[in-house]
């Protein structure tokens, strides 16, 4: 599938110095806008979850840009999709995460009765950067006694080392 991801890598706009200086803003939106190739999107993701987290149970993706991905492959795989968000967005019992940002600081919430005991988690994001969003979430998926079976991003800038921080197997489409 790499001419694939080829026509994929070429679809993600790039902003230099966006939100700051010395960032560049890669964006999943412009991939969105072709139809076409989110649907090329769309089969990639599934077909690598498939070969690379056959035994997933449940798909868990980020507050935001995450939830445009984790609900398409969890439809297609007919497995549950459980959102994890930024503070005070989720009703009922939730279990919370500092993380600190490429840009800022946050908390991320899930909700405690959204996952079971043993389960098998997938967290999906659009982008790996410092790793502080996906390390948090892996922290939170364990203190609801889950198990996080694997990262899957699009993304991965690979300068920040974002691998390093996250423990469980990451897998990433597109490498800057
Ligand atoms: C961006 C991106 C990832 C995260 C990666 O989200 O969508 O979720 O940063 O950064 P990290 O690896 O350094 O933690 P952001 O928090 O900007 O919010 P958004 O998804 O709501 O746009
Ligand atoms: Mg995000």
């Amino acid at each position: 599938d790499t001419s694939k991801v080829d026509i994929i890598k070429k679809h993600i706009s790039s902003y230099p110095d966006f939100p700051k200086k010395g960032i560049i803003f890669r964006d999943l939106f412009s991939i969105l806008r072709e139809p076409s190739v989110f649907a090329l999107l769309k089969e990639i993701l599934i077909n690598r979850v498939k070969s690379n987290f056959p035994n997933v149970e449940c798909i868990a993706a980020l507050d935001s840009r995450g939830f445009l991905l984790g609900p398409l492959i969890a439809l297609d795989l007919q497995l549950p999709f459980v959102p994890i968000r930024k503070r005070g967005k989720l009703p009922g019992k939730v279990i919370s995460e500092e993380y600190s940002l490429e840009y800022g600081k946050d908390v991320f919430e899930i909700q405690q009765e959204s996952i079971t005991q043993g389960e098998k988690v997938l967290l999906v994001d659009d982008l790996l950067a410092t790793g502080g969003s996906l390390r948090a979430s892996c922290k939170l998926i364990e203190k609801c006694e889950a198990v996080v079976v694997g990262c899957l991003v699009v993304i991965e800038i690979q300068a920040l080392k974002g691998a390093e921080k996250v423990d469980a197997p990451l897998h990433s489409i597109i490498k800057y």
